[in-house]
Order: structure tokens, then sequence, then C-alpha cells
């Protein structure tokens, strides 16, 4: 007997959990799975750090496994972890943040869902400096809220357009939301920048909710922390994670850093879909944080050390604009000169040289016709690939 096909019902809530330009990450798909054939391919259109993650934070982990650490934990994160990252953010806020501000969640992404569902809702307005890391845009949408774009024009090297972001509020907007260090473009916001969006914020009584995984990855500049500005503390819900600093992205487990109120809306978010984080990972996290400096700044110079590498390499491409990161571990080209069409650019790239880069358009507007090249592979296979790219420029 045929069996009936069933007419399943979802919630209107599915529809908004797509995003825009979902589609470039083909790529990514298809080149991960020529490398796992074998085939001659070098993989430049992720994010993930290519060290492992240091012994003594493994080591924590498995002590703890060891020693029981297998239960329930507290909703808003153990103590102690809590602790360190209220070390670290006062030292980037320069500021005492006390660990009533901390909340640990599992990772940077699920710290930014949660402030989100939080701090919005339906008829909100959250602007959004475009271009902006992919997965904003449906954890916005989640809430209700609209979000609203406001373009950081290339030919300005994508730095904030503080005009622009204060013409886009209106009654109805709520917060403001960025990632600094920047992904896709690498920009680092100075001090100046910062204190502009922050007379913004307080003006017109907005939140602001910063992504700074890549504060660690910055080269030129130090990072500075939103937070630490007058009168933000209280309006400023920074998120991170112990990912990218210490090749941990596997473990899941970042942070929000907020107004002790916010902090306990969010331990609620974790009762009814965390459960609070396994012990064993905030053990490991608590590791790194207290004890990884040495690890940190081993990998800052190494991404520094790539970025130049590559930038010295793609320089010898022919009409393949640059811009130089400041921070985090991508680099942006221009593609426009070879094809309009960024994603078109990298497919064609990627069959002729093997190697995959990412269409930027992807992250918004303003960086249609770049394309993102991270720089988390190693020295060998990174000049390998500026080279390839190079020749297929000329
Ligand atoms: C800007 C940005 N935010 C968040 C994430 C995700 O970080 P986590 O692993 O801490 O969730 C990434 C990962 O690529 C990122 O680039």
């Amino acid at each position: 007997m045929a069996a009936t096909v069933r007419q399943m019902r979802f919630a209107p809530f599915v529809d908004l959990l797509g995003g825009e330009g979902a589609e470039a990450w083909d790529i990514l798909t298809a080149s991960r799975d020529a490398q796992a054939r074998g085939e001659d391919v070098i993989v430049l259109s992720i994010g993930d750090p290519d060290f492992a993650t240091p012994d003594f934070v493994v080591d924590a982990a498995v002590d703890a496994l060891r020693n029981g650490d297998t239960h329930y934990t507290e909703l808003e994160g153990r103590p102690s972890l809590r602790e360190a990252i209220s070390k670290k953010i006062s030292a980037s806020a320069g500021i005492e943040i006390g660990i009533d501000y901390v909340t640990v969640l599992a990772g940077t992404q699920n710290a930014f869902y949660a402030a989100c569902r939080c701090l919005f809702g339906v008829g909100d307005e959250v602007l959004v400096l475009d271009p902006a890391y992919v997965t904003y845009e449906a954890a916005i949408a989640s809430t209700g809220a609209s979000q609203v774009r406001v373009e950081q024009p290339s030919s300005n090297g994508f730095r904030p357009d503080l005009t622009r972001l204060e013409e886009a509020i209106s009654p109805a907007t709520r917060g403001i939301v960025f990632s600094n260090p920047s992904n896709p473009t690498g920009v680092v916001l100075t001090e100046g920048e910062l204190a502009a969006i922050a007379d913004i914020a307080i003006k017109n009584d907005l939140w602001v909710v910063v992504d700074e995984v890549y504060s660690d990855l910055v080269y030129e500049r130090e990072h500075n922390s939103i937070a630490g500005f007058a009168g933000m503390l209280e309006r400023t819900v920074t998120v991170s994670s112990v990912s990218k600093s210490y090749a941990m992205t596997g473990w899941r487990c970042g942070w929000a850093v907020g107004p002790p109120e916010l902090g306990a809306h969010l331990s609620k978010m974790a009762l009814i879909n965390l459960y609070g984080l396994p012990g064993f990972v905030m053990e490991a996290a608590g590791a790194a944080l207290r004890n990884g400096d040495l690890e940190v700044e081993a990998a800052r110079r190494t991404y520094r050390r790539r970025r130049d590498m590559l930038v010295e390499e793609l320089e010898k491409g022919a009409d393949i604009p640059l811009l130089t990161p400041e921070g985090g571990m991508f680099l942006m080209a221009d593609v426009r000169a070879h094809n309009a069409d960024a994603n078109s650019f990298a497919w064609d790239l990627y069959r002729k040289t093997g190697v995959s880069v990412l269409d930027a358009g992807a992250f918004g507007a303003p960086s249609r016709g770049w394309v993102r090249i991270s720089f988390g592979v190693d020295e060998n296979r990174l000049l390998d690939a500026a080279r390839r790219i190079v020749a297929y420029t000329r």
C-alpha cells in the first residue's frame, strides 16, 4: 500500500531562518568534498583556524571528564569561567566589568541570537552595519524585528558611514549591530568611530550588540570594546567566544556580556534551550582564558605574517585591488575588473585553479563584486593559492 504523503505544517518562524546569499556557500561544500576525494584544491572560503586546540586546554577537559564533571551545570555559566571572561572584557574595555555582567553561552553565534531575542521584537528596527556577518539577518528576523542595513561603501574602505547611520534612525529603532573586527571586511573600528557610534546610541537610547569574536586577532592598532565608553556599559551587549583566539570552534563556548538585568533573561533563555554548557567544556575554556596568552600571541603573529604574505603575493595580480585587513582572518579582493558577478568569478577561479574563495556579496550589497579570502591555512598552501590566483588574473 502506498504511504500517504503527510502535509507538514511548520510555524512561520521557519521561513525566517534562511537569510539571503546562502548559495554563496555551495563553493565551500563543493571544495571540501573535492578535498575529501583527495583532489588538489585549497579551501580559502571558511574561517576555521587550522591550528589544533592547545594541549593544556584539551588536558583540562579530559581531567574534568575523568573527575566526573559530566552533570548539569549553572545556567549562567561556572563562576570561575565567568571570572576569567570578566577579566578579559575588563581589559579590552578599560573599565572594571563584574562577573554579574557575564553569561556563558554556546558560542558567539548562540550568544548573539539569545541577546537579540531578549532585546528586540515585532515592530522594532535594528540597524546593521553592512556588509555584516551572514547569520545576523536570520537571528534578528527571528525576533520579529526588521533589520535596517546601513551601507559602509567600499569606496571608503568599508569603514562605518556615521552620517548614514544617523539618517537610518527612526522612532522604531532599538539597536545597532556590528562586528569589530568585521567579518568580512577586516575593518577594526578606531576609538573615534566607536565614540561616534556610542554618541548616536546614547542620544537615541539604543542598544549596541557588538560581536568581538576576532578581538584577539588585531594587527596594527589596539582593539577597543565599545562597552567601556562613557555611558555605554548599560546599553552594550558584547558577544564573543574562545572559538577563534584558541582554535576552539568545535567546543561551542562563548558569552554575552551585558547588564545583569539582561543576564537574568539570558539565563532563562539558557534554561529553555541549553540547560547549561557542559562542565568539561567550561573547564577547558577557563584554562584557555587564564593560561593561553602565549598561544593567542602566537596565533596573532602567524595570521599577521600570513596576511602580509598574501597581500604581497596578490599585489602581483592584474586588476585585483585589495583591502588589507586590520583584524580577523580574511582578506577582501575587488574582482569587478574580471567579472561583475563575484560568485561566478569564484566558481571560475575554483574550476581553473582549485582555489576556493567566497563571494563577499553574501555579506551585503556594498561587498558585491568582492571575494573574501581566508588565511586560515598554512603558509605553503597559502602561497601556492596566492600564486594560482595571480596567474588566473593575468
Ligand atoms: C563575525 C563572526 N561572529 C561569530 C562567528 C561564530 O563564532 P562562534 O564559533 O563563537 O559561534 C563567526 C565565525 O566565523 C564570525 O565570523
